[in-house]
Parts: C-alpha cells; sequence; structure tokens
C-alpha cells in the first residue's frame, strides 16, 4: 500500500522500481544487521573485508579534535569509535589524499573548494550530507557520470568503505570531506555553487529534547537554499514520521525553495531515484514508511 503524507512516501517494498530505473543490483540486504544508536539511527556494520582492525580512539565531534570552543556548537552527530581494517587503512592511505579533505582542521575551517581542480573537470556539483558507507553515493555517482559528488561525513569507517568501494568500482566523480556538513556548506561552497544537495536518512534525534540536534533545522535548510543554484535541487529521505514531518514544515517555510511534485520530478537536472540501502533495508524489515521529500530552489 502506497501510503501519502507530507512529501512522496514510498511504499514499503522489498524490490523497488528506483532500482530497476538506477539499473543496479546491489545486495543491500547481506552481511551483519544494522543496529540502531542513542541518535535514533541505524549504525550499518560496514568494512566486509575481514582482517585485522587498526584500532583508531572514537572520533570527536570534530574529527580532529582540534575545533577551538567557539566552533563547538549543537551538532547532529555523535561521537563514535571508527575501526579500520588493515585493508581500508592501506586504501585510506594510497587515496585519501588525493580523493578527501577535512572540513576543518588544527589551522581552523577548510577554505572554498575548487571543484574544477579537484575533479578535474567543470561540471554540476551535489553535495550529500550524512553518507554513511556511502551505498546510495556511489550507485547514484555511477548513474549519473556528468555530475560531480561530494560526500560529506564525520564517520571515518564509512568513507572508508565508500574509499574501497571508489577503487574497486573505477569511479571517478566522487571526492569527500570528513567533518560537519553544515561546515562544509558554511566554508567550502559559495551561494549559487551547486546543482543538488542530498540528505539521506539524517539520524532522526527522536527523544524531544534531542530534536534541536536535527540536522534539517531551519538555519541548515536556509544555508541549503542559498548554496543552490536556481533549479538547484534538495533531496532528503527519511524513515521517521516525526522528523519528515519538520522537514517538510521547514523545507515549504524556506522562500527560496519550491516543492517538487513526483509528477515534475523526472525534469529536475538531478536524479531522485534512490537504491536502498543497509539503513533503509532495516526500516523496511520494521514496517516504517519512507517519505521522499524535494523542492528545487526558485
Ligand atoms: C542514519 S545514517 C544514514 C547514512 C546514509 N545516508 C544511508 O542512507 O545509509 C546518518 C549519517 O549521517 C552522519 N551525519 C550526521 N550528522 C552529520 C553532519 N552534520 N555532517 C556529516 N555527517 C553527518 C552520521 O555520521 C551517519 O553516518
Amino acid at each position: 500500500m502506497d501510503k501519502r503524507h507530507h512529501g512522496q512516501v514510498r511504499a514499503v517494498a522489498p524490490a523497488t522500481f528506483d532500482r530497476q530505473l538506477l539499473d543496479i543490483n546491489l545486495s543491500h540486504d547481506a552481511g551483519p544487521p544494522a543496529v540502531m544508536g542513542n541518535d535514533g539511527g541505524m549504525r550499518a556494520h560496514c568494512g566486509a573485508e575481514s582482517a585485522k582492525p587498526v584500532a583508531e580512539p572514537s572520533e570527536p565531534a570534530d574529527p580532529d579534535g582540534s575545533a577551538a570552543p567557539e566552533h563547538r556548537r549543537v551538532t547532529s552527530f555523535r561521537t563514535r569509535r571508527s575501526t579500520l581494517t588493515e585493508k581500508q587503512q592501506r586504501t585510506w592511505d594510497r587515496l585519501w589524499p588525493q580523493l578527501g579533505t577535512q572540513a576543518r582542521t588544527e589551522a581552523g575551517p577548510a577554505e572554498r573548494l575548487d571543484t574544477t581542480a579537484w575533479f578535474g573537470r567543470t561540471a554540476p556539483v551535489i553535495l550529500e550530507i550524512g553518507c554513511g558507507t556511502g551505498t546510495s553515493t556511489l550507485a547514484m555517482a555511477q548513474a549519473e557520470p556528468d555530475l560531480d559528488v561530494v560526500a560529506a561525513e564525520v564517520y571515518k569507517r564509512g568513507l572508508a568503505q565508500l574509499l574501497c568501494a571508489i577503487d574497486r568500482e573505477g569511479v571517478t566523480n566522487i571526492r569527500m570531506v570528513r567533518g560537519d556538513g553544515v561546515e562544509v556548506l558554511e566554508n567550502m561552497f559559495a551561494p549559487g555553487s551547486l546543482t543538488g544537495v542530498r540528505v539521506f536518512f539524517p539520524d532522526p534525534w527522536p527523544k524531544s529534547r534531542h530534536h534541536k540536534r536535527r540536522l534539517l533545522q531551519p538555519s541548515t535548510v536556509a544555508l541549503i537554499a542559498d548554496r543552490l543554484r536556481p533549479g538547484g535541487v534538495l533531496h532528503a529521505a527519511t524513515d521517521h514520521a516525526g522528523y519528515a514531518e519538520q522537514i517538510a514544515e521547514v523545507g515549504d517555510a524556506e522562500p527560496l525553495l519550491r516543492r517538487v511534485p513526483v509528477a515534475e520530478q523526472a525534469g529536475l537536472p538531478i536524479s531522485v531515484q534512490r537504491p536502498t540501502t543497509k539503513y533503509e533495508s532495516k526500516a523496511h524489515h520494521v514496517g516504517s514508511a519512507i517519505s521522499e521529500l524535494v523542492w528545487e530552489r526558485r
């Protein structure tokens, strides 16, 4: 049954039309199950490569532990332990200097990105915030080779998994930023420079006292709208009904954004067809409906 409220709410279906459209066949259901974190987010266990983990202490809110106190604020993410396998560490050491960068270092926040230099071409740019282990990032970048994708994530092991997948698949249109996606928007992209912003399954922070930690607040949505070019797209997806309501209200209240009905979505400059991630499979398993919310910059 296809339920609808606020945005497009997808039916809970094991084999999605989306997957057929993307012509991908990812085995998201394989591997160990996801677990629920304190923030209400499902934690997908990443890194199928076995082998000895390379221990790393838990990740602080700013990945380098270098943020000055005035830069610390309520964040949408929580400290979590990150352990790379030896293979992930080797791939990280080899590829991160070319394909990854930090949102903040000891010297302060990163400067504006020169995406033309970084990707070696001029192409429309999409920012994905909170890419997790990068399942959607990889599949969507492969399906849209004419677009360049910057994936922001605080979770090092997720980025390491994406790096391994990029290496394995020979994908050339993904770059990564480790750190807070809000800082990435603030400091690394100019107003009007993005063709798309994707936020898939942001941590729902279900307890009322934690709602202030949700990523998609009015200020962040206003910042996203500012960084989009006219016609650029904000695409959010969530399996949390309460958060879906909040996102819908906040997006609809943002004067620079216009909600795009499903019938018009095929004409957008980026695809809104997503593969099913492990996280989403878990949501399907417990019967949650998925809300897809799409706006364009006026
Ligand atoms: C529930 S997971 C969803 C991951 C992925 N989008 C998916 O659909 O499988 C949310 C992810 O967002 C990341 N995250 C939360 N807040 C973030 C922020 N401000 N900047 C970057 N990443 C963030 C978390 O580390 C986590 O990996």
